[in-house]
């Protein structure tokens, strides 16, 4: 933080939050306190601006303050600022339910419920995929982040501190390896690498995992937390077909990638299968507290009142925030600008990747995805260093990234972000790249960046 010009009010809330705040629900990156944001600029309490690379962890894929969702909001708030629908009805809640039947895949009969973050949702895929099929175990992957509550995070299979100290979880979650392209061998077919990782899950099936048992497969068709993998065509189409011969529910976690964040409305559309169940969250509402839970109507008509209500849920306001977020998608073309200018994202990318042997990977699939930072490209041991380095003089440049699993840089920028802030970001990552070759680069202090 030395170098930033002004830090003295960040450092000064930093301090006296600290004292307050608990550290479980905050990953530490730098200690810079936000004072205001619109569209991809952010200002900390300093005044120092920095280009979002982050979208509060893609949750404002419409931008900051977009006018058209706070003049949405403010509108409602005067009209009814909420009654929950778990007792009695409000326009809003059917307007958004009706909304996502239309824009998910799936020409079948739906129903929708809302909920108030992205864990709930995927606690509530759970009950779902569990009460209509009446059996009891859900398939989910290493590497996923699903969420933060008990039912969510044991569907979670990607850091120690989500298990450490407070087990035992929800039973009845079994996991297996993610196809992560980036193993795949040197002289390896992509068919045999997508072979070698559907023989992992046979193996399963043949050892631990009755088939006959299983109620849901859950997915992010793009894992996010677990490093911007996306899942190979042919496996997931393995997946699916054996979701279909098994009467087994199959679920796709949008939470992270969907809202036009992958240059698709949704991540799965990129294979062309329509999933049971969808759950949403995160840039739903502009990061307004939404969830929800799209599936097929004779899957959410297998629970009944209270099986799946909070209080707050389908807040109207957080609704109209909503309706109004889609409104913006649509009319600002973001799907299709997030598919463009990732291909140019990814191209500029892939030209530093030719340029600095620390790049080992470029995963970019939108204005989305990963760059995979090592110490050496034939071991692909991660340089978690580097990649903490390079954050931290981004950062002081006036660039704020994170990382994922220590050495992916993390890509995630609002998808309103103008191409003059674009490439005013990518130009800094790439004197950053050249400064951290020349060994430029510190570390901001001694202690810990990220998770
Ligand atoms: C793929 C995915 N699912 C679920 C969640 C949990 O959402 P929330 O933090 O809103 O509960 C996240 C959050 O990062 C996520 O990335």
């Amino acid at each position: 933080m030395e170098n930033l010009k002004h830090n003295e009010k960040s450092m000064k809330m930093v301090k006296k939050s600290d004292k307050v705040y608990a550290g479980a629900g905050q990953i530490r990156y730098f200690d810079i306190c936000l004072e205001s944001a619109k569209g991809a600029i952010l200002k900390d309490l300093d005044g120092n601006e920095y280009i979002d690379l982050l979208a509060t962890a893609s949750a404002m894929n419409v931008g900051h303050s977009h006018p058209k969702v706070l003049a949405a909001m403010e509108k409602q708030m005067k009209t009814l600022l909420h009654y929950t629908p778990a007792y009695f009805y409000n326009p809003k809640v059917e307007q958004l339910a009706q909304k996502l039947i239309d824009v998910t895949p799936g020409d079948f009969e739906k129903k929708v419920l809302f909920g108030n973050s992205g864990s709930d949702a995927n606690d509530g895929m759970m009950k779902f995929a569990r009460a209509y099929t009446g059996r009891k175990t859900i398939v989910s992957f290493v590497g996923a982040y699903h969420g933060s509550t008990y039912g969510s995070m044991t569907l979670s299979a990607v850091s120690l501190n989500m298990r450490r100290k407070m087990t035992p979880l929800v039973s009845g979650v079994e996991y297996i390896p993610f196809p992560n392209t980036y193993d795949r061998k040197e002289n390896e077919s992509e068919k045999e690498f997508v072979d070698r990782y559907w023989g992992y899950f046979e193996n399963a099936l043949n050892t631990y995992l009755p088939v006959d048992e299983i109620a849901g497969v859950i997915i992010e068709a793009i894992q996010g937390d677990g490093g911007f993998l996306k899942m190979p065509q042919e496996y997931m189409d393995r997946l699916y077909k054996f979701t279909r011969d098994n009467n087994i529910v199959f679920a796709v976690d949008e939470i992270n990638q969907g809202l036009g964040r992958s240059g698709k409305m949704w991540s799965i559309e990129h294979f062309g299968i329509a999933p049971d169940i969808l759950t949403t969250a995160k840039s739903l509402a502009s990061g307004m507290p939404l969830s929800a839970i799209v599936g097929r109507k004779e899957i959410m008509d297998s629970l009944e009142a209270p099986g799946h209500l909070f209080t707050t849920s389908g807040n109207p306001v957080c609704c109209a925030a909503a309706l109004a977020s889609f409104d913006v998608i649509e009319e600002e073309n973001l799907v299709e600008k997030s598919r463009k200018d990732g291909e140019y994202v990814r191209e500029r990318f892939e030209k530093m990747q030719e340029k600095y042997p620390v790049i080992g990977d470029v995963r970019i699939y939108g204005l989305n995805g990963g760059v995979e930072l090592v110490k050496d490209r034939k071991t692909k041991e991660p340089d978690s260093e580097s990649a903490s380095k390079l954050i931290t003089y981004l950062m002081q440049n006036g660039v704020l990234m994170i990382t994922v699993k220590g050495n992916v840089l993390r890509f995630q920028p609002p998808l309103v972000i103008t191409r003059d802030q674009l490439d005013k970001a990518l130009d800094t990552i790439e004197k950053g790249f050249s400064e951290l070759e020349k060994g430029n680069l510190e570390l901001a202090d001694d202690k810990k960046i990220g998770w």
